[in-house]
């Protein structure tokens, strides 16, 4: 069945929907605890390195492969590369796609949960956080039931179509979000004892290096900037001809970047400077690990005139920043089973629904499983879903293709030089780099 596809109306609702895409839980709750685990500083400066030598390259191949193929993550490289085995890099994308929602979804329910305690009134009470959050840890019809709820939430913007849905709640919230973090951040850092806080995060510790620190980092920059699965490339199969995908891409990591930033800046202060046992809290945070940002973050709002009005717009922000990224995600499912398998997108949208509903069960029911999606999707399936998109984009693609699309037919300037770095990066050195990383941390393990 064909039904046209949609695009992306505007400029800014591509830079839009694409950061909407990439900030989300991955920026607020999940690089909090890789940074933690990660011994603060030293993840931080491998995790940006990770950002600029291969996250923006290879942001700006999915966005030359989505726009010049318009197509879905598998259906691109059957449009790109007819009749060979290269489909399978995006029909890869498309299940690690799955395996995300499968546990992304559940942390999606307890952010829903936490913005439900602020409006009642429950979490003001609250004296052990921490014993807060493992309640609901402990209760799992509940998780299960926001769970629930979520995928619906996605599954109803998802069936909306991509500029009404997408755009429009991207635009508006976004920098919403942004000016919220900043209004935390400033209250955080002015706590006193916040200093050791921003210690962890930029001073670093050469001691404490973790030899899996590596993996670590660079996985959360493909979570973060959701990249290796094909979610910026179907992305940018929406994008018009006349937006500039280099300056998309930065534009994109940039504000991605800082998002996690800010999300640490607002974590990490805050706990040092409220724990009662300075001696171990490194450790604690550690131990928090996944619990970190609904542990410590209703700390902070416990310190503030009118905690609950700014938990509840806190909690708000996150769920919304939250629901454009499961849009990105699902998109990338459902498109592909409506395009490859030729059913309708109504048909194709029930079919993942009811798949992730299954997944997201099992994982809120058992938290070994939940670790296990995300550490199989984001420290090994999206690094190798990546290494194979540069490797495409490097060796495989006609680099007319990337010329035109770069250029936007010759329309935009670049040094004579650009190109050919750009070529070697995703020839030698994001392939390498990723190989690397991947065989020192599967080594390290
Ligand atoms: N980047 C999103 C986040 O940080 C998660 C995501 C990963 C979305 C991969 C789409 C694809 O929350």
């Amino acid at each position: 069945m064909k039904e046209k596809r949609s695009t992306f109306r505007s400029k800014l609702g591509m830079v839009a929907a694409a950061a909407g895409s990439a900030v989300g839980l991955g920026n607020i709750w999940r690089f909090p605890s890789e940074t933690a685990d990660g011994g603060g500083a030293i993840f931080i400066i491998i995790y940006l390195a990770c950002i600029l030598f291969f996250g923006i390259p290879l942001m700006m191949a999915e966005f030359l492969i989505g726009r010049s193929s318009k197509a879905n993550a598998a259906g691109a490289f059957k449009k790109l590369a007819p009749g060979t085995p290269w489909k399978w890099v995006g029909r890869l994308g498309v299940l690690t796609g799955f395996i995300i929602l499968g546990f992304y979804m559940v942390v999606c329910g307890w952010t829903v949960d936490y913005f439900i305690q602020s409006v009642t009134g429950s979490l003001k009470g609250v004296n052990d956080f921490s014993a807060n959050f493992s309640s609901l840890l402990a209760n799992r019809p509940k998780q299960v039931g926001w769970m629930f709820f979520f995928v619906i939430l996605t599954a109803y913007f998802i069936f909306a179509g991509v500029q009404k849905g997408i755009e429009r709640s991207a635009k508006i919230l976004m920098p919403l979000l942004f000016l919220l973090l900043v209004i935390l951040v400033v209250r955080s850092i002015s706590l006193s004892g916040a200093g050791a806080g921003i210690d962890f995060l930029f001073k670093p510790d050469f001691q404490e290096v973790k030899s899996t620190v590596f993996l670590d980092a660079m996985g959360q920059s493909f979570f973060s900037l959701s990249l290796g699965m094909g979610c910026m490339l179907t992305y940018a199969s929406y994008f018009t001809e006349n937006s500039n995908l280099t300056a998309t891409a930065v534009k994109v990591s940039l504000l991605d970047t800082a998002v996690a930033l800010l999300a640490g800046l607002v974590i990490f202060p805050s706990a040092f400077a409220l724990t009662a046992n300075p001696d171990t809290i490194v450790s604690d945070l550690v131990k928090g690990g996944p619990g970190l940002l609904y542990i410590t973050v209703p700390e902070l709002f416990n310190q503030m005139p009118g905690s609950m009005i700014w938990s509840a717009m806190f909690f708000l922000l996150l769920t919304i920043a939250a629901l454009t990224s499961t849009i990105s995600l699902m998109e990338v499912v459902t498109i592909y089973i409506q395009e490859e398998h030729r059913v309708s997108r109504k048909e194709g949208l029930l079919l993942v629904v009811l798949g992730v509903l299954i997944l997201g069960t099992v994982s809120a029911l058992s938290p070994s499983f939940f670790n296990g999606l995300d550490m199989i999707s984001a420290k090994i399936m999206l690094p190798v879903g990546g290494l194979f998109i540069s490797l495409f984009a490097g060796w495989y693609l006609d680099k007319r293709i990337i010329q035109l699309q770069l250029t936007n037919n010759g329309k935009i300037r670049f040094g004579v030089n650009f190109l050919k770095v750009y070529s070697f990066i995703l020839r030698y050195l994001a392939p390498v780099a990723i190989l690397l990383i991947f065989l020192y941390g599967l080594i390290g393990q």
